[in-house]
């Protein structure tokens, strides 16, 4: 399973990448927004900076919502670097430029999705990643969870080759329930990673371990 942090800070970014596990990063406008980064060129840049941080890929949104705004933001996003995946949202005029993109090369992520139809139809476009969005499933008191399950089932299936990114994740029970349920991809917050650390046993485990080897100084 891979891991990919959901943020565009930067020091969050390298926390990450400094444990060691990190597998890519996932950003949105919003993201972008609460760093306070704004103007093409500093959003530009940013995404650069974000790549050189990280060895994985890395998403970034588009804002246009018609095929040919979303096929040139596109195009120039993906010539930034080539760990940029364009991450294109789940309309019609979107699901279109996934098809033109994956005929180009280039990598995409298919965001907002909350269905399986959507997912379906991200797959046969050819997505690189689908991100299902769990966290705000869970929020309607729809089960996030099972999207992640009838979206892998499909895709086994039909042997699809998009990987499911399992998105909007918000703890450490969302990435265990995911990694169970065969997505390839989790993206969430660093605390959502972090937390995978946490046990109280380890913590007393080590803290007995500590004071046993004082004796052996
Ligand atoms: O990047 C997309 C997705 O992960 C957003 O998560 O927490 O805003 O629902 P959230």
């Amino acid at each position: 399973m891979k891991f990919f942090i959901d943020t565009a800070n930067l020091n969050q970014i390298r926390e990450a990448q400094d444990l060691g596990v990190l597998d890519g990063v996932t950003t949105n406008p919003s993201l972008m927004a609460k760093e306070g980064i704004t103007g093409r060129k500093n959003i530009l840049q940013h995404y650069l900076d974000i790549c050189n941080i990280v060895d994985g890929d890395v998403s970034a949104e588009v804002v246009a919502t018609d095929f040919d705004g979303i096929v040139e933001e596109g195009t120039e996003l993906a010539k930034l670097h080539d760990q940029i995946v364009v991450k294109v949202p789940m309309i019609k005029e979107g699901v279109k430029a996934i098809k033109y993109f994956t005929s180009k090369g280039i990598k995409t992520n298919c965001t907002l999705v909350f269905s399986a139809g959507q997912a379906l139809l991200a797959a046969k476009a050819g997505a690189t990643y689908v991100s299902p969005f769990l966290g705000r499933l869970d929020d309607i008191s729809t089960d996030g969870l099972n999207l992640i399950e009838e979206i892998r089932l499909i895709y086994d299936n039909y042997e699809f080759e998009t990987q499911i990114l399992a998105a909007s994740i918000r703890h450490t029970m969302h990435v265990i329930n995911c990694a169970k349920l065969g997505a390839d991809v989790m993206t969430g917050p660093l605390s959502s990673i972090d937390g995978l650390l946490k046990h109280p046993l380890t913590d007393s485990g080590l803290a007995k371990f500590l004071e046993d080897a004082k004796s052996f100084i």
